[in-house]
């Protein structure tokens, strides 16, 4: 091996620290004071009060190795560059140094003999290619060249490309990258504004240039200073320094690919891609329980659930041997012990929480199985002559055989891409599973329609969530959509009994209640509770349309859409519209991701169970459908 992760971590911080900076710990994955975003998605998350101009006790040059988690390119996991759980090297400038020497000692770190020694012949570099916001980038264009960097090499890339934020709102800018043509035996092609997209030009690290900062309403404002904030990937520049082609084969993931006792060069493509996902999942979970996150249906205990659900099944699937996620999260610890010793010290409780939930999915799986049953029995045509093998609960409990395999599924009688998407979403199926459990009687499901369904789904949860990570396992039943409807009808109601000064502070849904929060700062009395019920019951009464349009966010604003408080919305959303066709009156129209049911007449009766305090200013209501 050339370099091992320890040496790149330490040569990194060595060299910026010789350029002034301040070496300071990684942050938490889980955001302080920061209630945007559910983890730490870059180097730069943490210090963004810096670089809108507060001062760093570090002074105003810092550098760090930062943990991060990243959800959004889940898809592309198992790739060979994709990760959830990744550290993240940077260096900052808060109002310091800026275009030139950020520049020249990227360059120098990647290229000098005492670093990383990357041959020039195979590096390429983007810049921005200008547009209203800002011009382009022929200052960082420029600076290249003058390092000796050939012109062919620098791509001129858009928006899209060579601009970066964090999520939808903050500091951002254009950007420069830094791109290594991996060592696949070919030489790296010259012309990079051709040949960007070439999967074997990796991404290495990025120089972003933050003198923006963007408004909820898409405005951009100067930013008081201007900074720089950094990123390189370390797994990956692990890799190409080590002619490694996929991250997945660095000496992050050897220890824990004992594990897995597969074969890779037996193992096919898709065996590769389940094991390597499991890797993935696993490694990040234990880094996010062991910042503290428990499993648990909502926000960042629901991204962990979802990570250790879908590694658990494609662990199934792999049939990997008894106990073998205890031994992978003890390889995990082992392989982070110098660079992370809280990985190890926290490791009773961390390897507990997960056992736990590996206990509970079981459970899980089982309902999700017999469910599974339920829908191939409505599918299939039982008045003829159809004889069926016994289904698994006919035969026995468990779900799994003695080996850990799910046992074979009876014959499905056209089972759709839809419902592998209700099991999905509902019982934590991953398409994978449910495939496989087709697979095993011979038979296929459409994945085109699973995968519309699916899209549908993230468009709701994105819209709805304004980058937070929301929806909830078993959060759609009919029931739950049913008091999704009613909800609004009550903030609507409150709004027209108590006044314009109500706006929802928060609400919590289950099949038992709706709780709502929401500011009104005195007790409700007992005759506007009645009024507000009235109000909701009636609006039910007249099963009024409900209709959903995606908008830019300011035509919604300006239409009247209300959202909750305080919350930042993306540019597109999602608005939920009920309204009486007779009249054209608009009962309620707000932000959601929905889904709600079609027509206010499906809710049934509606009725306030209780009205309390919540906190200063903000009261709770809990009520019910009948
Ligand atoms: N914040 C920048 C990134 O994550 C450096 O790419």
């Amino acid at each position: 091996m050339k370099i091992t992760a320890q040496e790149l971590r330490v040569k990194y911080l060595n060299f910026f620290k010789s350029k002034g900076h301040t070496i300071i710990p990684s942050a938490s994955l889980v955001p302080e004071n920061d209630s945007s975003v559910l983890f730490t998605t870059a180097g730069m998350h943490p210090l963004v009060p810096y670089l809108l101009g507060q001062q760093h006790p570090g002074g105003r040059r810092v550098t760090n190795v930062q943990k991060c988690i990243r959800t959004g390119d889940i898809d592309e996991v198992g790739d060979d560059t994709h990760l959830t759980f990744f550290e993240m090297l940077g260096n900052w400038s808060f109002g310091d140094y800026f275009k030139e020497d950020a520049i020249k000692w990227s360059f120098g770190f990647l290229t000098s003999k005492e670093y990383l020694n990357l041959p020039l012949e195979r590096l390429a570099f983007s810049v921005f290619s200008g547009d209203n916001d800002a011009p382009r980038d022929e200052e960082a264009a420029g600076i290249w060249r003058s390092l000796g960097v050939p012109e062919s090499r620098i791509a001129y890339l858009p928006k899209d490309d060579n601009w970066w934020i964090a999520g939808n709102t903050g500091p951002c800018g254009p950007d420069t990258e830094m791109f290594y043509w991996i060592d696949d035996g070919t030489p790296a092609p010259e012309n990079f504004q051709d040949t960007h997209h070439d999967k074997r030009w990796v991404e290495i690290w990025n120089d972003v240039f933050m003198q923006f900062e963007k408004q909820a309403d898409g405005k951009l404002i100067p930013l008081k200073q201007q900074n720089v904030d950094t990123g390189m990937g370390l797994d990956r520049t692990l890799a190409v320094l080590n002619g490694q082609s996929s991250v997945y084969d660095t000496e992050l993931f050897s220890e824990m690919w004992e594990v897995i006792e597969l074969d890779q060069q037996i193992m096919t493509n898709d065996e590769v891609r389940k094991a390597r996902i499991v890797l993935d999942h696993i490694r990040a979970a234990v880094f996010i329980v062991t910042d503290g996150v428990e499993p648990s249906n909502k926000d960042r205990g629901y991204v962990l659930r979802r990570l250790l659900r879908r590694a658990m099944v494609m662990g199934r699937l792999l049939n990997l041997k008894h106990h073998w996620l205890e031994s992978l999260m003890g390889k995990v610890a082992a392989t982070y012990v110098q660079a992370y010793p809280p990985v190890v010290e926290k490791s009773e409780n961390t390897f507990k929480v997960i056992l736990a939930e590996q206990q509970k999915f079981e459970k899980t799986l089982e309902k999700g199985l017999k469910e599974f049953e339920k829908l191939i029995k409505n599918h299939s045509d039982v008045g003829a002559s159809f004889s069926r093998p016994p289904y698994p609960s006919e035969q026995r409990h468990n779900p799994l055989d003695e080996a850990g395999r799910l046992k074979a599924a009876p014959a499905i009688m056209g089972l759709t891409g839809k419902d592998a998407f209700d099991l999905y979403q509902t019982y934590g199926f991953p398409w994978e599973l449910t495939k496989e459990l087709a697979e095993q009687t011979g038979q296929q499901i459409d994945k085109t329609e699973f995968e519309e369904e699916f899209k549908k789904h993230q468009e709701l949860s994105r819209t709805a969530s304004a980058g937070q990570f929301k929806g909830g396992l078993a959060s759609h039943s009919e029931k739950i959509v049913r008091y999704h409807t009613a909800t609004h009808l009550m903030n609507a109601a409150l709004r027209k009994v108590l006044g314009d000064h109500v706006w929802q502070k928060g609400s919590n849904i289950t099949e038992e209640r709706t709780r709502f929060d929401f500011t009104h700062d005195k007790k409700m009395t007992p005759e506007e509770i009645y009024q507000v019920e009235v109000a909701v019951n009636d609006w039910i009464a007249r099963d009024l349309p409900v209709k959903k349009d995606i908008l830019p966010l300011e035509e919604a604003r300006k239409l009247g859409a209300i959202g909750v408080f305080g919350a930042k919305y993306p540019d597109q959303v999602s608005v939920y519209t009920i309204s009486d066709p007779k009249t054209s009156e608009i009962i309620s129209r707000e932000f959601c991701g929905g889904p709600h049911v079609e027509h206010t007449g499906t809710i049934g009766k509606f009725k306030i169970q209780k009205e309390e305090a919540s906190s200063a200013g903000v009261r709770r209501i809990k009520a019910i459908i009948e």
